[in-house]
């Protein structure tokens, strides 16, 4: 099917879920919206996030897609019910499979979740976590300073570094094994994360294993592209063009990538 697969996040973090997708499935064309101009999402409250994720699902819908994947956990910890009862495509979050990768990383059990304040106070990683493993302990951590860092585009920065540190401060209890980024933005600073944990501690992003999830739909429902010619992924911003073009080149290593400007 040529159809795109959309994939839609508050800003730029959901790129870590494109770059899984451009690996693991080349031939799939990719429609992306980032609502940078309304990011953060985390802070808002449950009504807004709702109502944005489905001003950017409906956007989507009109161009065609043949799924969606909501490439932001606060988006999935609120909405995801919400969008997947309003559309007849296939939509995936990014909980579930985050939460799946740590279970099956973890010896212990014992989970840390770093995420936005609107994903901790959901729980929703809590009971993901706990659905998989009734008997896991989970710390939860909203890290509300690491999404500007990322959007402003100085997540290698010294200053990242600090900011980084300063956040993970919050994490009281040490004993845990594996850290899921509870946010689609975070990857972008994990060698600062993982500077900052216990060297022994596993990080996981929900990427991976997000990704088998789309594979397997696109499978299932025999809705593959069958071209092996790649198609370039366009992207929408409703914010700055020019700060989202220069972050989709160094994360995604494209160039000139295809970045439009778009109104909700
Ligand atoms: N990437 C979004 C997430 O995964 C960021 C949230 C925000 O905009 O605060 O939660």
């Amino acid at each position: 099917m040529e159809a795109p697969i959309g994939v839609i996040d508050s800003g730029v973090g959901g790129l870590t879920v494109v770059k899984e997708l451009l690996n693991r499935l080349p031939n799939e064309p990719i429609v992306y919206i980032g609502d940078d101009a309304r990011c953060p999402y985390g802070p808002r409250s449950t009504q807004e996030v709702r109502k944005f994720t489905m001003e950017m699902a409906t956007a989507l819908s009109e161009t065609g897609i043949k799924m969606l994947v909501i490439a932001c956990n606060t988006a999935t910890a609120v909405a995801l019910d919400e969008v997947r009862e309003h559309f007849s495509f296939p939509v995936i979050g990014v909980i579930v499979p985050g939460a799946r990768g740590a279970v099956k990383a973890s010896k212990t059990g014992d989970i840390a979740v770093l995420g936005t304040v609107g994903t901790i106070k959901s729980h929703a990683y809590d009971d993901a976590i706990h659905a998989l493993l009734p008997s896991a302990t989970v710390h939860p951590l909203a890290c509300p300073d690491f999404v500007p860092i990322v959007e402003s585009g100085l997540y290698k920065s010294e200053n990242a570094s600090g900011i980084v540190k300063k956040g993970l401060a919050g994490l009281v209890v040490k004993d845990f094994d594996v850290a899921i980024l509870g946010c689609t933005h975070y990857p972008l600073l994990q060698n600062h994360i993982q500077a900052h944990l216990p060297s022994d501690v596993q990080i996981i992003s929900s990427a991976v294993e997000t990704v088998s999830d789309v594979e397997c739909i696109l499978v299932s429902r025999n809705i593959e592209r069958d071209d092996s010619r790649r198609v370039a992924p366009i992207f929408y911003t409703t914010g700055q063009t020019e700060q989202f073009l220069s972050i989709v080149e160094d994360w995604l290593a494209i160039d000139k990538p295809d970045v439009r400007h778009i109104i909700l």
